[in-house]
């Protein structure tokens, strides 16, 4: 009984998150307005990007496939839309900025070096680059657990396959290294990431990571994550 009316009421949380409840044609209008006025999404200078990339990888790595002993994730395998999304917050105190947050304070002053054509050039860039192979460093996860886990809660804003969304801002979570998504979730579960004002998206994630109820719960929808990638 307990159980239920906590996820009823998560339930909400989300459908409130996402944006549902108002009326659906008010709603399609709406976007049709901002669809027809939102100028062109700025593409970005690949070869601008690379001269740029050459300070990233240091931690980042030659290939964007992230390095766990600078504590930097991979780039290559995540989508454009998120990966300057992150930039502009690291760039405007959003992120990085909290007293425990030590390696998003490692990554601040690298996007604060970029201006938004600069974020635009290196993200295209780091799109150029295929798709690194990580491995898993979790290993004490249920899968099973994960999954339903999954499947009830983060499903409705990582979508199915955890591929990410883009109307929603939400990240692609298979291909990411395990330990720097228990990282991020911890870190929203503490309030170290999703707490500064004006960081929308960051405080919708960080709403929900506060009902998770256990660290055995995070490791398993981890290893959910995981057997994705191994798909
Ligand atoms: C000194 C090491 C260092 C350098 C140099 C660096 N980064 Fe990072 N970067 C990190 C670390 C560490 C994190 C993880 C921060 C955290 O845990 O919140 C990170 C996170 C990121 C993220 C967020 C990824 C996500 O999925 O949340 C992006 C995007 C990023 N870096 C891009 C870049 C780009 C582009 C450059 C070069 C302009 C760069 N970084 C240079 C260390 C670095
Ligand atoms: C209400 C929608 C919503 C739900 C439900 C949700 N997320 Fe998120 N999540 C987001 C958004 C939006 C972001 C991006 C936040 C930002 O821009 O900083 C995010 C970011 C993340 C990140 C950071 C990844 C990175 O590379 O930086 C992780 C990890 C994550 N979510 C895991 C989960 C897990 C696990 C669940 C289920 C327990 C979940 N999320 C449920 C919306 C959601």
């Amino acid at each position: 009984m307990k159980q239920s009316i906590k996820t009823i009421a998560l339930s909400a949380t989300i459908l409130a998150a996402i944006g549902c409840g108002s009326a659906p044609e008010e709603k399609t209008t709406e976007k049709e307005t901002v669809v027809a006025e939102k100028p062109a999404e700025p593409t970005g200078d690949a070869t601008k990007g690379q001269a740029l990339y050459a300070t990233c990888a240091t931690c980042h790595g030659q290939k964007a496939e992230g390095i766990q002993a600078m504590g930097a994730p991979a780039l290559a395998n995540q989508e454009t839309y998120y990966l300057k999304q992150q930039l502009q917050n690291f760039r405007t105190n959003k992120r990085g900025t909290h007293e425990k947050d030590a390696f998003g304070a490692q990554m601040q002053p690298f996007a604060k070096m970029l201006d938004s054509d600069g974020i635009n050039d290196v993200a295209a860039y780091i799109k150029t680059m295929p798709a690194a192979t990580i491995a898993s460093t979790i290993t004490d996860g249920k899968v099973e657990n994960g999954k339903n886990y999954y499947n009830m809660i983060c499903g409705a804003c990582h979508g199915a396959g955890a591929l990410g969304i883009e109307a929603l801002f939400s990240p692609k979570l298979v291909g990411v290294q395990d330990w720097y998504l228990e990282r991020q979730i911890n870190n929203f579960r503490e309030g170290i990431r999703g707490t500064v004002e004006g960081d929308t998206h960051g405080a919708q994630m960080q709403q929900i990571a506060t009902s998770i109820p256990d660290d055995q719960t995070v490791k398993d929808v981890i290893a959910y994550i995981n057997s994705l990638q191994a798909e």
